[in-house]
């Protein structure tokens, strides 16, 4: 039947194999195509059998479930993976999502969860794939889309951009990104709108405890093209902290759709409907990286006592320097800066030839407990140290704009030094 939703069974049990096969028999509107025993057989059966939802066991041996889906999410792009795992651990929920799953299954689940979960990836991927039809002139990733009408959009404020940025990952942009969101908008009274602008792998969603069902840029960027929409409500998710967040698109390959174009369109409709834009950056320099920087009127540049970070960050601050950004626009904020591990803050000091703007005291217990529970440590825990050296952060750049000045006609004669490191 065509109308049939195509499912293909990952499991490295027989009886599971089995028994869901017996339980989606049931359903009209699915089909099992197939079922595979362990990682390598599923990208196998995946190539030739092109099911649109596959049900993936995470504990396999040889190749485990997260493995295969990162690679499924490359070689069979279109089939969306609901993760089955007996673990509901918010760890393995945030690599299953990062490695392109869409939806987390924990076992024990009854077959209504099951078949809700196949409908419902099937059916946004279904969207997904009717809206990237609609959206053709956003595919090329060169930014040569068509300019956007001109309007004055459904806001007047000129809010300050603040891009959170390392030219290293893994050094807290995201934990310091979302905190000092939640700080602007309760301590300092600030509307604040919080942009994950890693598209690819953007875990704002994870560390807030949003749905990823929500809508994401990858919606807003279509709607932008036809002119301003009066209102972003449908766009951005209002946190219950107070804060508003424009996730990144639900699946890595819809990063493609955002053009650094569509980046400043959705930047410059943001500003005008808040006091504060803080945008999550990715730690590669790519066009849409560039975009976002360029756009900031501050660039948070967050560092960590260890060498590579130090050497990048050195490397960093030449091209800011060939780029043209003044010296008040780009901060530098030491996370972890009590951290005792061989590297003094003098040391660093010394090594990239400035002085570090801001320090974050590093605090395991609650930025973990904070993780783990979905509930950011500003909120949780707002006394502790390190959420008040997230409101001095906030306090600091929020009260201190500095000027942008035009930055895109020196980005274009420099920009090539900018693809040569890491
Ligand atoms: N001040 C801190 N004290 C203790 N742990 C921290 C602190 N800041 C960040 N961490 C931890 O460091 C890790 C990396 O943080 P985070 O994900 O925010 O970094 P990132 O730069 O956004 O990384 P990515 O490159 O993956 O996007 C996380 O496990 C986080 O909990
Ligand atoms: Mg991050």
């Amino acid at each position: 039947m065509a109308d049939q939703i195509r499912v293909l069974i990952v499991d490295d049990i027989p009886e599971t194999r089995d028994h869901l096969t017996k339980l989606l028999g049931f359903e009209s509107d699915i089909e099992v195509v197939g079922a595979a025993s362990s990682g390598a057989q599923a990208l196998q059966l995946a190539a030739e059998l092109v099911p649109e939802v596959v049900l993936m066991d995470i504990n396999m041996p040889d190749m485990d479930g997260i493995a295969a889906t990162e690679r499924l999410s490359a070689e069979v792009p279109d089939a969306a993976v609901v993760m089955m795992s007996v673990q509901g651990e918010a760890d393995y929920l945030r690599r299953s999502m990062l490695a392109g799953a869409r939806e987390f299954l924990v076992k024990p689940f009854s077959s209504d969860e099951l078949t809700a979960s196949i409908r419902q990836v099937y059916a946004r991927e279904q969207e997904k794939q009717s809206r990237r039809a609609a959206a053709p002139v956003m595919v090329s990733s060169n930014g040569t889309g068509p300019a956007a009408p001109a309007t004055d959009g459904g806001g007047d404020r000129d809010g300050q951009i603040i891009a959170i940025f390392s030219p290293k990952g893994g050094v807290g942009r995201t934990t310091i990104a979302v905190n000092m969101a939640i700080a602007a908008a309760t301590e300092l009274g600030k509307s604040v709108v919080l942009m994950d602008g890693s598209f690819q792998f953007g875990d704002v969603g994870v560390l807030m405890n949003l749905n990823p069902k929500n809508k994401s840029i990858a919606d807003l960027v279509p709607e932008l093209e036809a002119g301003e929409p009066e209102s972003l409500d449908t766009f951005v998710i209002n946190h219950s902290a107070g804060v508003r967040v424009l996730l990144a698109p639900p699946s890595p390959e819809m990063a493609e759709l955002i053009t650094p174009t569509a980046v400043k369109r959705v930047l410059d409709a943001l500003r005008r409907q808040h006091d504060l834009v803080i945008v999550d950056c990715t730690s590669w320099f790519n066009e849409t990286t560039l975009a976002i920087l360029d756009a900031a009127d501050t660039v948070l540049t967050i560092l960590s006592l260890e060498i590579t970070s130090i050497k990048n960050m050195r490397l960093f601050l030449e091209v800011a320097d060939q780029l043209g950004y003044e010296h008040g626009k780009v901060k530098l904020v030491l996370n972890r800066a009590d951290s005792s591990l061989g590297i003094r803050v003098s040391d660093v000091e010394n090594s990239i030839g400035r002085k570090v703007d801001h320090t974050i005291v590093s605090d395991g217990r609650s930025v973990v407990y904070a993780l783990n529970r979905g509930v950011p440590f500003f909120l949780s825990n707002r006394e502790a140290e390190v959420s008040q050296d997230i409101l001095r952060l906030a306090q600091a750049v929020a009260g201190d704009r500095v000027a942008a000045g035009s930055d895109d006609a020196r980005k274009n004669t420099q920009k090539k030094s900018l693809f040569s490191f890491r």
